[in-house]
């Protein structure tokens, strides 16, 4: 009897609370949505759609039900979807103006205070611009090309007649690749002892952010330590050999040791340490995504086949990929666009108000100062009205009638705007170098059967083991 009118008053002071919020939301001019349980909010149901291959529903019915921004409520706070390209794009261009990047406390002592994803104003614009012309066409062209394919192969060599699990594999390569071209150090000891300590660093990102020692955020805290340690020697000896006269070197220490800013070397260290995190999960996971919607293509495998074969046959098994070999693999930047498109791994970004002057105004509705917004990005590549049949692979698509074109770019997987990636052409070099490598190289079969999920991140269940043999290249 007790119990039942407990969840008598529960429930009336819910439905309270609902009339109450929905009366707040329309004189405030709020995007309309439902803020679902207290404090929860409609956390539960986004997580439960993320950890499907179909995440779209929960989108798709809160856009039918709204119209394409909508207010929910995630993860503790009050949240503003933006599902459509001229709500994104203003969300993008407005970083620093009207929005700020805004993340956790527990993920940015993660980071580093002196990271570029955290920093902001003025630093920010002259460190991403000194990020973006280290991976600039012209630098990868001269610089970081002849390494990452001499590394992608390096790493390929030991794969014949063996199980791997591809996404474990692409992400040793892209670790290396990213210390390669950090700090100049190649493969080896020092390497992989950094690289299992930074995987205990990573695991924290996803994961309930409890500070005792025995958490995976904890291993993770601790992690960093030894990570940004071991980073902090590493800058000390490059500025002694700076000083005893040692050659200069290619990579983004140099330019942090060069500029006109002078860094302490704590900052240094963030800022390295976060470019690691940054180029990892994601090049790595569309790695190993475009290998797996190829397997299930064959058609498209067998033009990209193809593709890489004809390069091939033009030079010497051990010759490496030249910047023109790059640019002439149109039907490759279609599979890695399209594998963006359906399964990017950064979904959206997290936004805040925080305009001093005014609230924020999209389509019509108020945000007020303070609220976060998130910009999905999934959301208008996985539109039918953007693209046609849009939930299934399909990298023809881009041939004929790119579907980005037009003024208003509704294709960003590479987000834009003031944080645009600065490692967007990198990227797609390393991808495309890994595919060259791969399907020239070798046969596979999956393994076991796998699943796409993309919660807490796009990522396949059993990190898509294949069992790989070397072929004769043609
Ligand atoms: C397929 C691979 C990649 C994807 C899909 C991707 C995607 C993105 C997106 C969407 C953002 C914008 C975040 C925001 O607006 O808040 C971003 C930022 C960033 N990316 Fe990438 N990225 C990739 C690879 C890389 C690589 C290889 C690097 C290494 C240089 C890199 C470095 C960064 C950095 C440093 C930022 C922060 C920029 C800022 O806040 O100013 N990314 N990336
Ligand atoms: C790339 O950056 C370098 C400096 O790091 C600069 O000299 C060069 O002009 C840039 N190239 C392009 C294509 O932007
Ligand atoms: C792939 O997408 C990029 C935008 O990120 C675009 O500039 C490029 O033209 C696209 N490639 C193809 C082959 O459509």
């Amino acid at each position: 009897m007790a119990f039942l009118f407990l969840l008598f008053l529960l429930s009336s002071l819910y439905l309270i609370y609902l009339r109450v919020s929905r009366y707040h939301q329309k004189k405030l001019g709020l995007p309309p949505g439902s803020l679902g349980l207290p404090f929860l909010g409609e956390t539960l149901q986004l997580i439960s759609a993320y950890k499907t291959e179909h995440p779209e529903p929960f989108i798709d019915a809160r856009v039918r039900k709204y119209g394409t921004v909508f207010t929910t409520h995630v993860f503790g706070e009050p949240t503003v979807f933006c599902t459509d390209p001229e709500s994104n794009r203003f969300v993008l261009q407005n970083e620093g103006k009207l929005f700020e990047s805004s993340y956790p406390s527990s993920i940015s002592n993660l980071l580093g205070r002196h990271s570029l994803l955290l920093m902001k104003g003025n630093l920010h614009k002259r460190m991403h611009s000194l990020t973006m012309s280290f991976a600039n066409s012209s630098i990868i062209r001269d610089h970081l090309l002849p390494d990452i394919d001499r590394l992608v192969r390096f790493n390929m060599d030991g794969w014949d007649g063996r199980r791997v699990r591809l996404q474990d594999e692409t992400k040793k390569i892209t670790f290396e690749l990213t210390v390669k071209q950090l700090m100049s150090f190649d493969p080896g000891e020092w390497t992989e002892s950094l690289r299992k300590e930074y995987l205990l660093l990573i695991e924290g990102f996803f994961s309930i952010p409890l500070p005792f020692l025995f958490t995976t955020y904890g291993r993770a805290l601790k992690a960093r330590t030894k990570v940004a340690e071991a980073l902090r020697s590493m800058v000390r000896e490059r500025k002694e050999e700076k000083e005893m006269g040692g050659e200069r070197k290619n990579d983004m220490l140099e330019a942090l040791l060069e500029g006109e800013e002078r860094f302490e070397e704590e900052e240094m260290v963030d800022f390295l340490l976060a470019l690691l995190v940054a180029g990892y999960e994601t090049t790595s996971t569309i790695m190993t995504l475009a290998v797996k919607f190829l397997t299930e293509s064959p058609r498209a495998l067998s033009l990209l086949k193809e593709e890489h074969e004809g390069i091939r046959a033009k030079k010497p098994e051990s010759e490496a990929l030249q910047w023109s070999d790059y640019k002439s693999m149109p039907f490759t930047q279609c599979v890695i666009n399209e594998t963006l498109r359906v399964a990017n791994i950064i979904s959206g970004v997290f936004r805040r108000a925080v305009s001093d002057v005014t609230d924020v105004h999209i389509k019509g509705y108020t945000i007020p100062k303070g609220w976060k917004v998130f910009a999905s990005f999934r959301a208008v590549h996985l539109d039918q009205d953007h693209y046609k049949d849009a939930r299934t692979f399909n990298p023809w698509r881009w041939q004929n009638n790119p579907p980005h074109a037009g003024p208003l770019s509704i294709f960003t997987p590479f987000g834009g705007g003031p944080r645009l990636c600065p490692g967007y052409e990198l990227a797609r070099v390393e991808i495309s170098v890994f595919l060259h490598h791969f399907v020239t190289g070798f046969t596979w079969v999956p393994a076991e059967e796998d699943k796409l999920v993309f919660f807490p991140t796009t990522r396949t269940l059993k990190r898509y083991p294949i069992d790989v043999k070397r072929r004769k290249r043609v």
